[in-house]
């Protein structure tokens, strides 16, 4: 397996696995409608990896432009990460959300059924498993119903690609549910681009450290943990992007289909307080926060489990939290 079509592939975590996936011996074919993604991406991913990278610009809605890839390219395997993801917006717009999120992939199934490519990697997110029962969570946990119309595409969109494994026994999938994903390159050539005001925790502190920002609110200081603040379980970009490797070596390795889902998480629960005190530490930077009112649909706690992604495929994180909001704050820097 060689050639992997990633859809989104010039957003945050599409970037990152990028550069991952050449350092790896992969070649990336690029889709990406830059509809939250900078086409300049292109050539900082193509500065890390000293070469060049094939990108056609799209949507993966249009099963015209994905035979033509396929065709072209002589795809092995997907890693479908085009979606929309801002949990705010798919409230007031969620037509938008569902017509994309679940359009975009079923598009990309079909196209990749009918050309005999039966390797998919799908982003998906810890937001399937809503308030756990038990912390840290499993894979095993109930699907809960979503609190957003975006939390119901990842659950809907894990659904049909187990219906379709279901009915295509030789059809090799992989679902990865993400944590928080925070960070950037080491070389700070690639990171996150929030669109307008940050809705995400560490885009808003580095953008209120660079002063753009004036104040960050933390959103509710009484929940049920340790200082009162809610608990994720923050992720290094880059360890993220690596799982999608292992995830690629997985599939390549099965003889027969399979549909799995894991957790892509540390294991570790950090509050938001806390991030905040690592941020002020790694960086040197004071931060002007204030505690406010707790945001509605947030939950109180969810970290993973992550023995799964140990034993299935080899993989866990290794970049600390105060490397990760080092390398978010050097990025920051250069924006
Ligand atoms: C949410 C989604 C997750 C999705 C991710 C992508 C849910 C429950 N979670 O994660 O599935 O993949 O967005 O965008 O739908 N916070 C503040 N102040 C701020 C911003 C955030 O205190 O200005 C707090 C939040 O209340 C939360 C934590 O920081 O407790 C993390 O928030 P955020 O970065 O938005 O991510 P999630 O809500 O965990």
């Amino acid at each position: 397996m060689k050639n992997i079509l990633v859809t989104g592939g010039l957003g945050f975590i599409g970037s990152h696995t990028c550069v991952e996936l050449i350092n790896s011996g992969f070649t990336p074919i690029i889709l990406d409608n830059l509809s939250n993604s900078e086409p300049w991406i292109k050539d900082r991913i193509e500065k890390i990896v000293n070469q060049s990278v094939v990108f056609y610009e799209g949507d993966c809605r249009d099963k015209e432009l994905l035979n033509q890839i396929f065709t072209e390219q002589k795809i092995n395997g997907i890693i479908h990460f085009a979606a929309y993801k801002a949990v705010g917006e798919s409230v007031n717009e969620p037509l938008k959300y569902y017509e994309n999120n679940i359009g975009g992939l079923t598009a990309i199934l079909e196209v990749s059924q009918k050309q005999n490519c039966s390797n998919l990697v799908f982003s998906s997110s810890c937001t399937v498993y809503g308030t756990p029962d038990r912390l840290p969570v499993d894979e095993s946990a109930q699907i809960k119903s979503a609190e957003s119309p975006y939390g119901t595409t990842k659950i809907i969109c894990e659904k049909i690609i187990q219906d379709l494994s279901k009915a295509d026994k030789n059809y090799k999938s992989i679902l990865l549910r993400y944590f928080n994903p925070i960070g950037a390159h080491e070389t700070s050539l690639i990171g996150e681009l929030p669109l307008g005001v940050p809705s995400n925790l560490v885009p808003f502190i580095t953008q209120t450290a660079a002063g753009i920002r004036e104040s960050l609110t933390v959103f509710g200081n009484d929940y049920n943990t340790k200082d009162g603040s809610c608990v994720r379980d923050f992720i290094h970009v880059t360890d993220l992007a690596k799982a999608h490797i292992k995830a690629l070596e997985f599939l390549t390795n099965k003889n027969e289909g399979t549909c799995e889902a894991v957790n892509i998480g540390t294991g570790n629960g950090n509050t938001v307080l806390e991030l905040i005190n690592s941020f002020e530490k790694s960086t040197g930077q004071k931060l002007n926060y204030t505690l406010g009112n707790r945001r509605g649909g947030d939950v109180e706690a969810v970290y993973a489990d992550a023995k799964k992604s140990k034993e299935l495929l080899g993989w866990e994180a290794e970049i600390s939290l105060e490397q990760s909001l080092l390398d978010a704050w050097n990025w920051q820097k250069t924006l």
